[in-house]
């Protein structure tokens, strides 16, 4: 009773003040049909900003799927091209490419010679696909023994020293024919290394999308998996950042910059769109969101499983990443993206 006399109370409260019947802004306007609701989005994505995660390794004859990133895997050099085939059938127009050797070394060697595997397929695929673009991963730990991004003095990563080969590296990338290089070591000063050894090179075109915002992260398992590329001993927190910090990833964004980066990375994305918004507001560089392997996994794990709506998520995690403000997005996950984009489901 005391209840209903309240309620009726309040009901004339508000309609003694108007604030229903002259209610003048009524947000669910603009969502009353799809139509509408389209003209007035504020996110719009395009193909054409997707970067798609390549894996490709040494042997012959071999496509085989990654375990922990069902519908991922790694391409032979003979096995490349239908790959590419498949993403410019998409519309998806650039590659980042990940290299896995056979013989991994103390110093990482098969990184930057020059009949490595990512040199190899870079010389294959430019020549069959030349017109779709294509962004190498710098980076050791794939061509480690140890595993770790850098050379090692002791248990140590030692900086300046993994700077000269990670520069190596980076140039007979582009002596291969890569369009853009992506340090992904996390040492500090790569840009600027890897930039003043293209430049002495006659590379002065070519871009450098820094992995400036890196956090030490357990959402890169999967990956590890794909690439052998787990550390022997140890874990990489003495380079990638402790993922408390925010201001920290807003100073290696801007060294980067200082350093000669023409674009930036933020790693991993679901996690972390914080990061995005601030290194899109602090910079005037494009950002590209990077939607890591344990994100893949998660979202394939999960609707194996019938626990979710797989395309649905998958389009509602790269919606978040370009809201917070990233301009380019990695992801496994492209060539589908790219599809629902067609389909007008997002865009
Ligand atoms: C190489 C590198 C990693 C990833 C991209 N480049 C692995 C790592 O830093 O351990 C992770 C990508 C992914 O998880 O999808 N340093």
């Amino acid at each position: 009773m005391i209840q209903e006399a309240k309620e009726t109370c309040f009901l004339n409260f508000l309609l003694e003040r108007r604030m229903i019947m002259d209610m003048t802004i009524r947000p669910r306007r603009l969502r009353g049909s799809e139509v509408l609701r389209k003209m007035v989005r504020e996110t719009r994505m395009d193909k054409s900003s997707l970067i798609y995660p390549l894996f490709v390794r040494e042997g012959k004859n071999i496509r085989e799927e990654i375990p922990s990133m069902p519908g991922q895997y790694r391409y032979t050099l003979d096995q490349l091209p239908y790959c590419l085939e498949e993403l410019t059938k998409a519309g998806v127009g650039s590659v980042l490419l990940f290299g896995i050797p056979d013989v991994k070394d103390e110093v990482g060697s098969g990184a930057y010679a020059q009949d490595g595997i990512i040199q190899k397929a870079l010389r294959l695929a430019k020549k069959e696909f030349p017109d779709l673009y294509y962004i190498t991963d710098v980076c050791m730990c794939e061509y480690t023994s140890h595993g770790h991004c850098g050379v090692l003095c002791g248990h140590e990563v030692e900086n300046d020293a993994t700077l000269e080969l990670l520069a190596k590296t980076a140039l007979s990338h582009a002596q291969a024919g890569a369009d853009m290089v992506a340090p992904s070591d996390m040492m500090d000063g790569h840009t600027r290394a890897i930039r003043s050894l293209l430049d002495a090179n006659g590379y002065k075109g070519t871009p450098i999308m820094s992995y400036a915002v890196k956090y030490a992260s357990s959402f890169y398992g999967p990956f590890r998996d794909a690439a052998g590329s787990a550390p022997s001993f140890g874990d990489r927190k003495s380079y990638q950042m402790d993922f408390h910090n925010k201001r920290e990833g807003v100073k290696e964004a801007l060294l980067d910059v200082e350093e000669g980066a023409d674009l930036l990375i933020v790693k991993p994305s679901l996690a972390y769109q914080d990061m995005i918004t601030r290194v899109a507001e602090c910079t005037n560089i494009p950002v590209a969101a990077y939607s890591v392997s344990g994100e893949y996994s998660m979202v394939k794990a999960a609707a194996a499983k019938g626990w979710i709506d797989e395309e649905k998520i998958m389009c509602e995690m790269a919606v978040g990443a370009y809201r917070a403000g990233a301009q380019l997005y990695i992801t496994y996950f492209a060539k589908e993206l790219a599809a629902c984009m067609d389909r007008g489901i997002i865009g």
